[in-house]
């Protein structure tokens, strides 16, 4: 008999998760769903892939690490972690500042979209696959990553919003990414978004007055899931030493530089946000970049210097340029056109000077795995 799991927290598959009641119960929220479903370089992308490329790749160079990775996975710490218990405090939504309400929504439905994409692509790898190493390993991800988006919903629908998840899968624009690049990727964004999640708890534990929502209670654990699903790119990428050396680390400098530059953008498009966590966002920013790259010296043989002077310039140019940007396209008409124009060419000599700052090289230690430290 198949017995419904009441909440995605409890699921132990993500099949399961996806299927539990507390999904059954989000419906259409148009908004919420449109904003979902846009593609631009600053949203968060459904991605998709050779499967057939990641289900040859052969973890035996790193087989112990690996073992001890999956049965960390198996014995599933955090089930039943993700849904709301007697440390989740009402919330006032009508009350709230109508300025923080539309940037935390914001930040929560692209919350919810990173998570879902995330689950979508590792459900795919794991239904395609016929090797059992990459299967388990993409089952427990997306196991996690569907607790994950299930629970922004929940507290979505507190505020009376609800992203469609079904209709994304469906209808969301995936973008194609050879394997390599979903491992640069797909590692930094779990890297970042553990640096990103454990820097605002230990922020709020020392300043518990600035949370505003029950959900930052939530983040520790959520982002040692995070670390972990990185600790499995890490090993991916070891199994193959090319993917770090040569050529590719011109590659990997790339995906630094946009994620990193991505995360600031964003970061500033939400100053009533971050005045409410009491977090300055260019010492957000620079205070997760840190994170982000002390963990990637466990694989990546360079960083990026983000004490160059150019860096932080380069950042802010690049806001300005997306700020201008947004602003010529809802003005619209031709000197709307010109503006973007103008607006976009700024945007990429912004990224090119970010990007041509001399990286900083190091070696690689022989052993990759790390434990979350922060
Ligand atoms: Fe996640
Ligand atoms: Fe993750």
């Amino acid at each position: 008999m198949n017995v419904q799991t009441r909440h995605s927290a409890d699921a132990t598959t993500v099949e399961e998760a996806l299927a539990a009641k507390n999904y059954d119960a989000v419906v259409d929220s148009e908004s919420a769903t449109a904003l979902a479903m846009q593609n631009t370089l600053l949203t968060p992308r459904f991605y998709t892939t050779d499967f057939d490329e990641m289900d040859a790749i052969d973890v035996s160079p790193v087989r112990e690490d690996w073992d001890k990775l999956i049965a960390q996975m198996a014995s599933d710490p955090n089930k039943g972690h993700f849904k709301k218990n007697e440390d989740w405090d009402n919330i006032d939504w009508d009350g709230m500042e109508p300025k923080l309400k539309r940037e935390f929504i914001d930040f929560l439905i692209s919350s919810c979209t990173a998570e879902f994409s995330g689950c979508v692509l590792y459900k795919e790898m794991k239904r395609r696959g016929n090797n059992p190493d990459i299967c388990q390993l993409f089952s427990f991800m997306s196991r996690d990553e569907a607790r994950h988006a299930g629970f922004i919903n929940d507290a979505l629908r507190e505020a009376g919003i609800a992203v469609n998840l079904g209709f994304l899968t469906k209808k969301k624009k995936y973008t194609y990414f050879r394997p390599k690049f979903i491992y640069y990727a797909t590692y930094l964004s779990e890297k970042i978004g553990y640096a990103r999640y454990i820097t605002i708890f230990r922020h709020l534990e020392a300043h518990p007055e600035h949370r505003f929502h029950p959900i930052f209670k939530w983040f520790r654990e959520w982002c040692n899931d995070e670390f972990s699903h990185g600790e499995a790119f890490a090993l991916l990428m070891k199994s193959d030493p090319k993917l770090t050396s040569g050529r590719n680390v011109w590659w990997i400098k790339f995906f630094l530089t946009a994620v990193y530059g991505t995360m600031y953008v964003r970061d500033h498009q939400r100053p009533a946000f971050h005045e409410a966590l009491g977090v300055d966002p260019d010492w957000y920013g620079q205070e997760v970049f840190r994170k982000t790259s002390e963990i990637s010296k466990q694989i990546f043989p360079i960083t990026l210097d983000i004490d160059n002077p150019r860096w932080m310039k380069g950042l802010k140019r690049l806001q300005k340029a997306n700020a201008d940007l947004a602003e010529a396209k809802t003005r619209g008409g031709l000197g709307g056109a010109i503006g973007r124009m103008g607006a976009s060419a700024r945007a990429a000599m912004a990224f090119a000077s970010l990007y041509t700052i001399p990286a900083v090289r190091h070696d690689v230690p022989a052993s990759t795995r790390l434990e979350p430290a922060y």
